[in-house]
C-alpha cells in the first residue's frame, strides 16, 4: 500500500466528500441564495469514468471513506450507477450519501443494492409551511415518503440533519426529538455557517445552550462510540434506546481532528469547507496526466490544508456557496 495522506497537523485524510451536482431542486435558505443562477458548465463535471479514477486513487492512499454529496446528489442522472462502481473499488470500506430526500422514494432500493450504506437526510422542520419557507417548495410529503423509503430499504443508520435557525425552527427542536427517537433516526443538530451570501440570513443559533438542556430533559449521556467519522459529537439517551449528534462548527469548531478533503462536481478538490486553497484536478484528468502525477498533485495539495476555517473571525470571507462544495 501506499504511504497514506498525512497533512502539516497530522490529521489523516480518511475521508472524501464528493459532490456529483451543484444543481438542487430545493432553495434552502442557508444554502442557496435567492435568485442564485450561476450553477457550473455540464461541460466541466467530471464524467463517471473520472470520478472513479480520483477515487480510486484515494482508496490507495487511504482515504476509505466517500460520502457522496450535491447540491442534491439524486439530481445527477445514474447515481447508482455511479455509486455500484465507487463501492467496488479496493479500499473504499464506507459509501454514503447525504440527501435532501425528495427524490429518494423512488431511488432508495437502488442505492442500497448499490452498495450506499449510510444516509444522512435534511430535515429542518415538521411543518409543511416552515419546510416551504425554509427550503422554497413544499417539500414536506416527498421527504417523509423518502424517509419511509430509506427505511424499508433497510440503511443504517439514517440522520437527520436539522440547521437550527433562531426565529425560524428552533421551537421545533424537542419535536425533532421525539420523532427521531420514535422513527430510530439519529438527530444531528447543526450550526448554520456563512457560506456564499447566506452569512446574513443564516440566523446562527448557538447549540450550546441547547445542548445543555436536552441533556437534563432527557437524561442525555455523552455517547463513546464512534457514528460516521464526521465532525458530529454524539450523546444518548440512558439505556442507549437513540441518540442525538450535535455539530458546531461556530460554538465549538471540530478542525483539529479534520480528516476530510472536498471533490466538487467540476474538479477542484477544496481542502476546507472554510478556506479557499484548492487544487484544480480536472485539467490534469483532461490532459493526460498519469495516476502517478496525480498522486503527486494529491499529497502536494494535502500540504495546503489550512489548520481551521474562520467562520466567525471572517464571516464573509467565503463567497462560494455551501452547495458547490457539498456542506
Ligand atoms: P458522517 O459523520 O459520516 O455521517 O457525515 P457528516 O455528518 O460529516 O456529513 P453531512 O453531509 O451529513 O454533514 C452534516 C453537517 O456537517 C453539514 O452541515 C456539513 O456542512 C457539516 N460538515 C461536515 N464536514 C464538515 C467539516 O469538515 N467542516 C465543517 N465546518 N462542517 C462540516
Ligand atoms: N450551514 C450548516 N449546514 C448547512 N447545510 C447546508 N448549508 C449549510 C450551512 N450554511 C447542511 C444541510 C445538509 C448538509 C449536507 O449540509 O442541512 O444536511
Ligand atoms: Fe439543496 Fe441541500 Fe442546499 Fe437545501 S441544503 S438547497 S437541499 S443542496
Amino acid at each position: 500500500a501506499l504511504p497514506p495522506l498525512i497533512d502539516r497537523f497530522n490529521r489523516r485524510i480518511s475521508y472524501l466528500r464528493l459532490s456529483v451536482t451543484d444543481r438542487c431542486d430545493l432553495r434552502c435558505s442557508y444554502c442557496i441564495p435567492k435568485g442564485f443562477k450561476d450553477f457550473e458548465e455540464p461541460s466541466h463535471w467530471l464524467t463517471f469514468d473520472e470520478i472513479e479514477r480520483v477515487v480510486r486513487l484515494f482508496g490507495q492512499l487511504g482515504t476509505g471513506r466517500v460520502r457522496l454529496t450535491g447540491g442534491e446528489p439524486l439530481l445527477r442522472r445514474n447515481l447508482p450507477e455511479l455509486a455500484a462502481r465507487l463501492s467496488k473499488l479496493p479500499g473504499i470500506t464506507d459509501l454514503s450519501l447525504s440527501t435532501n430526500a425528495t427524490q429518494l422514494d423512488r431511488h432508495a432500493q437502488a442505492l442500497r443494492a448499490a452498495g450506499v450504506q449510510r444516509l444522512n437526510i435534511s430535515l429542518d422542520s415538521l411543518k409543511r409551511d416552515c419546510v416551504a419557507t425554509i427550503s422554497g417548495r413544499d417539500s414536506l410529503p416527498a421527504v417523509l415518503a423518502g424517509l419511509d423509503a430509506a427505511q424499508a430499504a433497510g440503511f443504517a443508520p439514517i440522520k437527520l440533519n436539522m440547521v437550527v435557525m433562531q426565529g425560524v425552527n428552533d421551537d421545533e427542536i424537542d419535536t425533532m426529538v421525539r420523532f427521531c427517537l420514535e422513527r430510530g433516526f439519529t438527530l444531528r443538530l447543526i450550526e448554520a455557517m456563512p457560506m456564499g451570501d447566506t452569512g446574513r440570513n443564516a440566523h446562527y443559533l448557538p447549540l450550546d445552550r441547547v445542548r445543555e438542556r436536552l441533556v437534563g430533559d432527557f437524561g442525555l449521556v455523552p455517547q463513546a462510540l464512534e457514528m460516521g467519522g464526521g465532525p458530529a459529537r454524539y450523546w444518548q439517551l440512558p439505556d442507549g434506546s437513540g441518540n442525538i449528534g450535535f455539530i458546531t462548527p461556530i460554538s465549538q469548531h471540530f478542525c483539529a481532528t479534520c480528516n476530510r478533503v472536498r471533490l466538487s462536481v467540476d474538479g477542484t478538490l477544496y481542502l476546507c469547507l472554510g478556506q479557499e486553497e484548492k487544487l484544480e484536478l480536472r485539467p490534469m484528468l483532461r490532459g493526460g496526466a498519469s495516476d502517478a502525477e496525480l498522486i503527486a498533485a494529491l499529497r502536494d495539495a494535502i500540504e495546503l490544508k489550512p489548520e481551521r476555517h474562520e467562520f466567525r473571525e471572517q464571516p464573509g470571507k467565503i463567497i462560494r456557496i455551501m452547495a458547490h462544495t457539498g456542506g
